[in-house]
């Protein structure tokens, strides 16, 4: 048997800090208003150089870091995130090249809020099955870029970042025990993020300000009626399925989404709220980044301990949600700082490789006169003439 162990998790938040009391000279609203509503006080902002790689980059070395794990040793990388650069590369290619993790298959997962949670599960269940023996797992979002500033029902929710956790095989019991994956599709026009570049055709509840977007379209109460339906019963089903009790769970780490959707569920599954770890009030929702960017405050605050069992459980667009239970079994290498520097050292000359190689195919190119699609099509013309084909 194979067990899929966490054994390296890191962060990543922007710097810049959106207060209430900032949001309310901005649209009709006020720290009381959004607290009292979502228990959220403020959340950061990515900067102009700020943008999902470089933020997903940045929590996956930290990850590594603490799992000791040279990125060369990676096979897979899953990104989850719903608000990528490109429909492709993926962000999780460009993470790949950054880590310089040669050796690993990248793809990013679309699953909203729930992304973190189906990225796990994946990873875990494919180091499990022995198809692979090492993962890093990322959430990371820049919902700034996709809210519209003039919507109080929407851009005070939100936040940027990015949490990264590092999965490893062995032959020890314990690690990520369960999964559950579920989704709703019926409900997709209640919260969406249009691709107007590729769909032509406005998904229900598309919204545009003066020209500008699509921005993020939420149906609030829907949503929060659904979240106060599922994720209770997701918990349940979860712990069950890992062969557990209520009893035995000594953290949640839930999607950080509202205050009052937690106390919600924490009343129905008859669980006090110190039971669910959230840290909201500073960063707001983060989305697919929110669950590895709660997890590594726990861990900084000493709140987990060798072998407790916790439960991660997200819910959101798709609509989307699913639970997991772990065994939280690691004591972090200590990494000497000679050790930390040369790692630091290695991504920078990852970043000349990657150039260096950029620059190399396009050299090749011009040395090798590679002709342009015009002057291809041409000289299929004059083949096909002399060949007397038509084209
Ligand atoms: N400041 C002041 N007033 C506001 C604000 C604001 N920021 N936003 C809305 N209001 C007003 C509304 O206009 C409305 O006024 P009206 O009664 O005069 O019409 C009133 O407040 C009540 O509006 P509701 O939308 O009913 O407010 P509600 O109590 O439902 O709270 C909220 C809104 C916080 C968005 C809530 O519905 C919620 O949290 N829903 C879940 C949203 C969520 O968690 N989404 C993300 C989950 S999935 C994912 O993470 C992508």
């Amino acid at each position: 048997m194979r067990y899929a162990h966490i054994v390296g998790w890191g962060s990543y938040l922007p710097e810049q800090v959106l207060t209430n009391h900032d949001l309310a000279q901005m649209v009709d609203t006020t720290d009381e208003w959004i607290l009292s509503r979502t228990g959220i006080r403020e959340r950061r902002l990515a900067g102009e150089k700020e943008t999902v790689t470089t933020m997903a980059f940045n929590a996956a070395a930290r990850a590594l870091a603490v799992a000791d794990m040279h990125p060369a040793r990676l096979d897979m990388i899953i990104v989850a995130t719903s608000t990528s650069e490109h429909a492709f590369p993926s962000t999780a290619s460009l993470v790949q090249d950054a880590l310089g993790a040669t050796r690993a298959g990248a793809f990013d997962l679309s699953a909203a809020c729930s992304g973190f949670v189906y990225a796990l599960s994946l990873a875990a269940n494919a180091i499990k099955s022995d198809a692979i023996d090492t993962a890093v797992v990322i959430g990371t979002e820049t919902l700034s870029r996709v809210v519209d500033w003039q919507d109080r029902a929407t851009c005070i929710l939100f936040g940027d970042g990015a949490g990264a956790l590092v999965l490893k095989g062995s032959d020890v019991p314990g690690g990520v025990l369960a999964s559950t994956l579920r989704s709703d599709g019926s409900g997709g026009d209640l919260l969406s993020l249009h691709n107007t570049q590729i769909s032509s055709v406005p998904f229900i509840g598309t919204s545009y300000v003066n020209g500008h977007g699509p921005y993020i379209h939420m149906n609030g109460r829907q949503v929060f009626r659904f979240a106060t339906s599922v994720v209770a019963d997701a918990i349940e089903e979860v712990i069950k399925k890992a062969g557990l009790q209520l009893k035995d769970i000594s953290l949640i780490v839930p999607h950080q989404a509202n205050v009052r959707i937690i106390d919600h569920v924490a009343k129905k599954l008859k669980l006090p709220p110190e039971k669910f770890y959230l840290n909201l009030e500073r960063y707001g929702n983060t989305s697919a980044a929110s669950i590895p960017i709660a997890l590594c405050e726990a861990v900084q605050e000493g709140r987990l301990h060798p072998d407790d069992t916790l439960v991660f459980v997200g819910f959101g667009g798709g609509l989307t949600w699913g639970a997991v239970v772990v065994k939280w079994d690691v004591t972090p290498p200590d990494v000497s700082a000679v050790k930390q520097r040369l790692r630091q050292a290695r991504y920078v000359a990852m970043r000349l490789r990657s150039r260096a190689r950029r620059l190399l195919r396009r050299f090749m190119a011009w040395v090798g006169g590679s002709p342009t699609p015009k002057a291809r099509l041409k000289d299929a013309d004059r083949r096909l003439e002399e060949g007397g084909e038509k084209r």
